[in-house]
């Protein structure tokens, strides 16, 4: 076999592959080879520790391939030029699990507990621009009580949803609770007044979170994202108040073993023969050809990650099944916001106890929340998988403009449009699958792609969203994948 010998001669460093040594695929550009035991495919929260740990841990050579420009996925930290000060506008802090802490602390990042910052909440409907009068939120008495149930609920199915997929029972057992649309499960369970909660800490990551099953629910807002609202968890920021500097720190331990602003444009992939990959930097334009043993997939597996990669009929049949949502999320400013507020989007239909009709449709802006101590806003946008990042800025900007028609901001004079000062979309997020898959052996079909055509899988679409959740679970998957070698 062509690839499998210039492995070996790759491997062996007898070989230089030449420009245009063949192995398919529009090589005329190729510049340089790299031969590594793993070839990781993003490198956001799974891809970055993965890297690090398949290296440090396991002495494994490995390279990452990130289309964007820096590492870190959904950290999008952003720095203020005028003073320096980080504005996460993504992941706000991290759930002291596992070995998360030592992670950082590894990375030569320092941390600090996270303190939540306490503003001044107005309820306003965004579809109206209408503050709320006559609403009264739940009782914070009311709202742990709905906490506790929840918890004691999902605490039955943690070891057959965490860490990741492993013990998922066969479609006859999965437990019922799991497929009851969460708006059942809610109802089920007398957790009204933990509604908005829960909509405010993750939920808004999934455009339809009362529709979605509970299973998907609790790979979003899971157990310990519950324990940390009970004040039974912890949680961490890194002191210098910017998420950025992990990434930062693992891109420069790494070093060349990154490829950024680089994406997969050709693959070969076999069982025996691990795998060619075809990269192109758009920052250069060049053609860097990967020879790899295995292959370790972290980016969302959608329709168009996965396209370069030739997926054959099975692996069609169960990742072209994931749908997702789209979520993008910025930090902007304007002199008629509120400071030390948090605008809430809330729909009128709450008033004056509906907590369950807390969460409104979608495509919808979260919030207008204020940075503390600043005149800086976080806003979250959220809409199915076909919402786009020109749309996600017309709804935020359309709230914002119905707040001023409807009196409850006060324009400028002149007027001045919502400054924008970073948008990052995030697509996609919160990868979910019908209620039909999952009776028809989704997990298992899905768990039987690891390993296979050389390639395994980590990353949110395999495991709870939450960064923390995720390395625990990558933890349990490089083991087997470096058994695979
Ligand atoms: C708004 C928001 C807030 C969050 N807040 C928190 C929080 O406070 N705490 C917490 O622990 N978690 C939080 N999360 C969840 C956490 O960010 C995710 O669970 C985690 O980032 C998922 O990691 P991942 O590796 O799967 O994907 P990502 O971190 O998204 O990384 C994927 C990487 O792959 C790259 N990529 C995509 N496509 C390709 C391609 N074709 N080729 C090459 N590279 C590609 C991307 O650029 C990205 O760098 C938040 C998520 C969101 C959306
Ligand atoms: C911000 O609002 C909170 C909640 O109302 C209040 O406790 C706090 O004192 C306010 N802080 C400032 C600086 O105004
Ligand atoms: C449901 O929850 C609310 C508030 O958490 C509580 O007041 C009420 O008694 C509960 N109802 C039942 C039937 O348990
Ligand atoms: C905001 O300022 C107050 C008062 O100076 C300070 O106590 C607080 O720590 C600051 N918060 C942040 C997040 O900077
Ligand atoms: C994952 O986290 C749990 C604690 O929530 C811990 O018991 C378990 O050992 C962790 N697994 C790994 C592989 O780190």
């Amino acid at each position: 076999m062509i690839i499998e010998s210039l492995y070996v001669l790759a491997a062996a460093g007898i070989l230089f592959i030449p420009a245009h040594a063949a192995t398919g695929h529009g090589t005329a550009g190729v510049v340089n080879t790299i031969c590594k035991d793993v070839a990781i495919i993003g490198g956001g929260a799974s891809g970055s520790y993965s890297a690090v740990r398949l290296r440090e841990d396991f002495g494994v050579s490995v390279v990452v391939i990130e289309k964007d420009v820096t590492l870190g996925g959904h950290v999008n930290t952003w720095v203020d030029p005028a003073t320096g000060r980080g504005f996460d506008a993504g992941v706000q802090n991290y759930i002291d699990l596992g070995g998360a802490k030592a992670f950082f602390t590894r990375m030569g990042i320092a941390t600090q507990p996270n303190v939540r910052s306490v503003l001044d909440t107005v309820y306003v409907d965004f579809t109206t621009g209408a503050r709320l009068t006559n609403y009264t939120p739940p009782s914070a008495a009311d709202r742990s009580d709905a906490l506790r149930r929840f918890l004691a609920a999902a605490e039955q199915y943690l070891p057959i949803l965490e860490p990741g997929w492993w013990s998922f029972p066969e479609p006859s057992q999965i437990p019922t609770d799991l497929l009851l649309p969460f708006r059942d499960f809610i109802a089920k369970y007398n957790l009204t007044s933990a509604v908005p909660q829960i909509f405010s800490t993750t939920g808004f990551g999934m455009h339809d979170l009362m529709g979605s099953l509970t299973v998907w629910l609790m790979r979003s807002f899971n157990v310990n994202l519950d324990r940390l609202l009970l004040g039974l968890d912890t949680s961490f920021v890194p002191a210098s108040r910017k998420n950025q500097d992990l990434y930062d720190a693992i891109l420069k331990l790494l070093g060349s073993d990154v490829l950024l602003s680089s994406t997969v444009i050709g693959a070969e992939r076999s069982d025996q023969d691990g795998v060619v990959l075809e990269v192109r930097s758009s920052a250069t334009g060049d053609t860097t050809r990967i020879v790899a043993k295995k292959l370790l997939f972290t980016a969302a597996p959608s329709d168009a990650n996965t396209a370069p990669f030739e997926l054959d009929t099975l692996e069609k049949s169960v990742l072209h099944k994931f749908e997702y949502s789209a979520s993008y999320v910025g930090v902007v400013s304007h002199p008629s916001l509120p400071l030390n507020t948090s605008l809430v989007n809330t729909p009128s239909a709450v008033q004056p106890t509906n907590w369950a009709a807390a969460i409104p449709a979608y495509p919808y802006n979260t919030r207008f929340e204020n940075y503390p101590n600043s005149s800086y806003y976080r806003v979250i946008a959220t809409g199915d998988q076909t919402f786009t990042e020109e749309q996600a800025k017309a709804v935020i900007t359309g709230s914002f403009d119905k707040m001023v028609a409807a009196g409850t901001l006060t324009q400028t004079t002149p007027p001045q449009p919502l400054e924008f000062h970073s948008f990052t979309p995030h697509c996609l997020v919160s990868a979910y699958v019908s209620r039909k898959a999952l009776k028809c052996g989704f997990i298992q079909s899905l768990n039987g792609l690891q390993g296979r055509r050389s390639t395994w899988y980590t990353g949110a679409a395999w495991s709870v969203h939450v960064s923390t959740n995720l390395w625990n679970f990558t933890d349990t998957l490089l083991p087997r994948l470096v058994a695979s070698l």
